[in-house]
């Protein structure tokens, strides 16, 4: 079997150069950082392109397969021109989404908007922007989007978001198919939903049902009962209303790996679960489908992504560990506060020096609470090293925030031994650009 580009904790472009520093995408890091400033986000162009065609490859035997990325991994103008170049449509989740998507040029019939609060406002751009596929995920909704679709003559394509009730092993915050969760209707809801949509809906046209169960996901078999659900699902509704659903979206999930430990399936490994329990539950159902999303965000962007930072103070509690603050933490990469999630570093101006020591990797922001690594073995560390933290292409900049009035970081796009910028470093002017002095303070 194949291995997957997710299955790398690294670019696959990383090298160790000339210099003795570490290079990806042909860029010794230590220049990036020189040039650019830290902290930075560096996004390998290969091994983005790379990961497409890992799930190309994968599913190129079923042509119904449709690759959506999940753009609330990261969403830019430029990896959006990347993605779509490789194929690939995008779920949406907002506004912001849907506009960087279409002023990247991509194709809007190949959009799918998904939310569980959608406003009139983000709808009403979704339906002028053309947005093929709306998931629909409550009764707030449909009555909404039919409203909308009728007062601009259209007639909106949609699917409809259903809680399987499959529990995956990941973190709580980042389970979705379960059944006590905010998204989407549960089982005993939909037909409720769907003759509502039959009856009194004229402007919304059923397609199929949608459903996603978590994120960060290694056990396949997640895959293979969500297929099952969702297939005699809608045989059960084709047969009890006399329809033709036929698409289903299986969402995202697949894992990444973030540490030694972590063993994520590659999309080879997706799709021998995917593929064999489409083709036997169609079967067995007696359902024919014309399209079979799925939803990447993670396993597209996070391997291809890391973030240089520079060191600055150190710390030894006496009888404890020993800290290293850098110039960021959880303002550009809140996931280890948020959900204990692990990453693995290396200095990039000495990736080969012997392990030293242990330390820990504090972020700059005012919370006991930013660490970015706990615990992990580094050459010894001297002020004004430059810190390559791995795997952070997903959602770290989509997640990033402004805490304690910092500047968010540049990222550049690496290829070839070329940089260009993709998003400029926020400057001071940036932070106050949207304050205003009410007159009567001046
Ligand atoms: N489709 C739907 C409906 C989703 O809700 C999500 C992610 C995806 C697709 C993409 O899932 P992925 O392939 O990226 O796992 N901020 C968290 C992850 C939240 C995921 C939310 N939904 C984290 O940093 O781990």
């Amino acid at each position: 079997m194949q291995v997957g580009t997710n299955q790398n904790i690294k670019p696959i472009t990383t090298k160790i150069n000339g210099d003795g520093n570490i290079e990806i995408g042909g860029c010794d890091l230590v220049s990036l950082a020189q040039k650019y400033e830290t902290p930075l986000y560096v996004m390998d162009e290969e091994t983005l392109r790379s990961v497409c065609r890992d799930y190309h490859k994968a599913f190129e035997a079923c042509p119904e397969v449709t690759m959506l990325y999940a753009s609330k991994a990261l969403c830019t103008l430029a990896t959006s021109k990347i993605i779509a170049s490789e194929g690939f449509g995008f779920d949406v989740v907002s506004k912001g989404e849907i506009y960087t998507v279409f002023k990247s040029g991509a194709d809007m019939s190949k959009v799918l908007f998904n939310g569980n609060n959608k406003s009139p406002d983000e709808l009403m751009l979704a339906l002028d922007l053309g947005v093929g596929r709306f998931s629909v995920d409550n009764f707030l909704e449909i009555s909404l989007l039919n409203e909308l679709a009728k007062s601009k003559n259209k007639r909106a394509d949609i699917l409809l978001r259903v809680t399987p009730g499959i529990e995956c092993h990941t973190h709580k915050y980042i389970q979705t198919g379960h059944l006590d969760s905010k998204f989407g209707f549960d089982p005993t809801q939909v037909d409720e939903a769907v003759s509502l949509i039959l009856e009194e809906c004229p402007n919304l046209n059923l397609k199929g049902l949608h459903a996603h169960t978590g994120s960060q996901i290694f056990e396949t078999r997640v895959y293979r009962d969500e297929v099952e659900i969702l297939v005699r699902e809608i045989a059960r509704l084709n047969e009890k209303y006399s329809l033709n659903l036929d698409e289903i979206n299986l969402g995202g999930g697949l894992g990444v790996k973030y540490i030694e430990a972590d063993c994520p399936p590659s999309p080879y490994e997706f799709a021998q679960v995917v593929l064999p329990a489409l083709a036997s539950n169609c079967e067995k159902y007696g359902v024919s489908l014309s399209k079979v999303y799925i939803e990447p965000g993670r396993s597209i962007v996070s391997t291809a992504g890391v973030t240089l930072y520079t060191t600055g103070s150190s710390k030894r509690v006496p009888n404890g560990r020993k800290y290293v603050s850098v110039d960021g933490g959880m303002a550009d990469n809140v996931r280890p506060s948020m959900y204990q999630a692990e990453y693995t570093a290396q200095i990039a101006n000495k990736p080969d020096a012997e392990t030293f020591e242990k330390v820990t990797i504090a972020g700059r922001f005012c919370e006991s609470g930013d660490i970015l690594i706990n615990e992990i073995e580094l050459p010894e560390i001297e002020e004004g090293d430059i810190l390559c933290v791995y795997n952070t292409g997903a959602y770290n900049y989509s997640m990033a925030s402004n805490y304690n009035r910092v500047e968010k970081p540049a990222m550049v796009l690496v290829n070839d031994a070329q940089s260009d910028v993709i998003i400029k470093r926020e400057t001071l002017d940036d932070l106050i650009s949207h304050d205003i002095i009410p007159d009567r303070l001046k």
